[in-house]
């Protein structure tokens, strides 16, 4: 459950100015973990372009996006991405929470609607990537239900190298395809 003040709302195109700033707030706080991103991405003008892509993956089916809010102000995201239907039914999720709210729960309550979400859009799982050295995300993913299963060598280009990633999978149900 998120606590109280915090919201999270799918992603709107009205979000974009919010999340510039956000993502300007965090860039210290993210670059770590983060694909390389170009300055334009930190622009009111980049975010407009890159929520419109999302916005777009989403009316195609591949992406749903959530970010999260505390007085205004974007604090956090989660999105369920790459979803792959037929009898696989699965997603990988990404989520971040603002380096001022750390430590309060946001990030595991946002996997757990995430969950939920993705149980509504009929999935059956939801994977996650961490680099090896990222103990609070790997924290978070067991806190949420989520189980280590294998590492994917070279997995994404970080940082300037392809870096090795453990991944973690949560089954969400056990109804048979086209049930739930
Ligand atoms: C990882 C991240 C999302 C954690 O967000 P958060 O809201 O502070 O996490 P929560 O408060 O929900 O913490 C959940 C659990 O993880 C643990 N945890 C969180 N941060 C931790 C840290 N720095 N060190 C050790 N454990 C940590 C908490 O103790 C908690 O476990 P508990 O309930 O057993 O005490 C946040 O640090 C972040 O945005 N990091 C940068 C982006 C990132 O790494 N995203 C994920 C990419 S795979």
């Amino acid at each position: 459950m998120l606590p109280e003040g915090y919201q999270i709302r799918p992603l709107s195109a009205d979000d974009a100015s919010a999340l510039a700033a956000a993502y300007r707030r965090n860039r210290d706080h993210l670059d770590r973990w983060d694909p390389d991103r170009p300055d334009h991405f930190f622009t009111d003008e980049g975010q407009v372009a890159d929520v419109a892509r999302q916005l777009a993956a989403n009316e195609a089916g591949r992406m749903y996006a959530f970010v999260l809010w505390y007085d205004g102000a974007a604090v956090g995201r989660v999105m369920l991405a790459n979803l792959v239907r037929g009898h696989m039914q699965s997603a990988t999720v990404g989520y971040w929470v603002d380096h001022e709210h750390l430590g309060r729960g946001l990030a595991v309550a946002m996997l757990e609607q995430a969950g939920q979400e993705a149980v509504a859009l009929g999935l059956h799982r939801l994977e996650a990537g961490t680099m090896p050295d990222n103990l609070p995300s790997q924290a978070v993913l067991k806190r949420a239900g989520f189980t280590e299963y294998g590492v994917a060598e070279r997995l994404l280009y970080v940082g300037g190298e392809w870096r090795d990633h453990v991944l973690f999978q949560r089954i969400l149900h056990d109804e048979p395809l086209g049930v739930s």
